[in-house]
């Protein structure tokens, strides 16, 4: 149950890490090739990192005939996110992904806070991309909205089948002697432990309001940040900004999750999920690891 987020790991590079997760999810693939934003694109802040990547991406077409064949080596389920600029990109990259056989899941970029101009219309998008697949379709939404369960609730409604919160939120970093922004974009995505407690309210509002399968994520650093996020609505987690600091994180995560989940008295980490609610609420089908580690 523990996945990387989204362009937080290069599985290429870090094969070894790719594997040890339950599902690899690439980074955002649109239907152009983009360059991203002028650097500097990365700031680190004493509460977390600041990124204005911008969805730097190879494009659909080089996506799909160069690196999925190689990322399917892996051996992983994949999970592919993809964004744009209009419903219809999202649509696109969804019919053509539909067709790829190694592709076990899309996640739909609702969220990036890094690039210009286009106000993901959650529904419509999701609406448009559940014509285009009949693959599982997760729907990734900002946390800086004014009510994330009325998203999640228009997300269902539209047919996603899952959710991934969070993504990143607004930032600033300023330079400590000339006072510019420290990115060349001005602000940026702000990802880390300043996350953990936003993300935790996102999902724990998400799920009384749809019980659908939730991915969680949002600064989590350890086997109780992950048990927080299951007992809040999670049935997944996924690892962020904590890979580019440690990228052998997972195995220690994991382990810690295992222990703590015994600890408070459940079976396995995907009998957590709903656990923060009030007694009563029927949780989505558990979800296991297949790396499993003893207690
Ligand atoms: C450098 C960087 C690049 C990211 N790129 C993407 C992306 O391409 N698509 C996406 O949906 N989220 C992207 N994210 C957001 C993460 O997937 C995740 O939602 C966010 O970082 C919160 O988790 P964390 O606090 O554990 O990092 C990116 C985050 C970082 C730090």
């Amino acid at each position: 149950m523990l996945l990387n987020a989204s362009g937080c790991l290069d599985a290429l590079t870090a094969p070894d890490v790719a594997r040890s997760l339950d599902a690899y999810v690439t980074k955002t693939v649109t239907p152009l090739p983009r360059g991203g934003n002028e650097p500097v694109r990365i700031a680190e802040t004493d509460l977390g990192m600041l990124n204005s990547i911008g969805l730097a991406n190879p494009g659909l077409d080089r996506f799909v005939d160069e690196y999925l064949p190689r990322l399917a080596e892996l051996g992983v389920p994949l999970w592919v996110s993809v964004g744009g600029f209009s419903v219809d990109d999202y649509a696109q990259c969804v019919s053509r992904l539909d067709a790829q056989s190694e592709v076990s899941t899309i996640e739909l970029n609702l969220s990036c806070p890094n690039v210009d101009a286009f106000e993901e219309p959650t529904a419509e998008i999701v609406e448009a991309a559940r014509a285009e697949t009949s693959k599982p379709l997760y729907a990734k939404l900002s946390p800086a909205v004014p009510d994330v369960a009325a998203v999640a609730v228009a997300a269902r409604d539209a047919g996603a089948d899952g959710l991934s919160l969070v993504n990143t939120i607004r930032g600033l970093a300023l330079d400590e002697r000339t006072l510019q922004p420290r990115l060349a974009r001005g602000a940026g995505g702000l990802s880390g432990p300043a996350l953990r407690p936003i993300a935790l309210a996102a999902v724990y509002a998400a799920y009384a309001a749809t019980h659908m399968p939730i991915v969680g994520m949002g600064g989590v650093e350890t086997g109780r940040h992950a048990l927080e996020l299951l007992a809040a609505g999670a049935n997944r987690v996924a690892l962020g900004t904590v890979l580019f600091a440690d990228p052998g994180v997972v195995a220690r995560i994991r382990a810690e999750l295992v222990q703590e989940t015994s600890q408070h008295g459940f079976a396995s980490p995907g009998n957590v999920t709903g656990a923060a609610h009030a007694a009563g609420m029927d949780a989505p089908e558990a979800v296991e690891s297949t790396h499993p580690v003893s207690a």
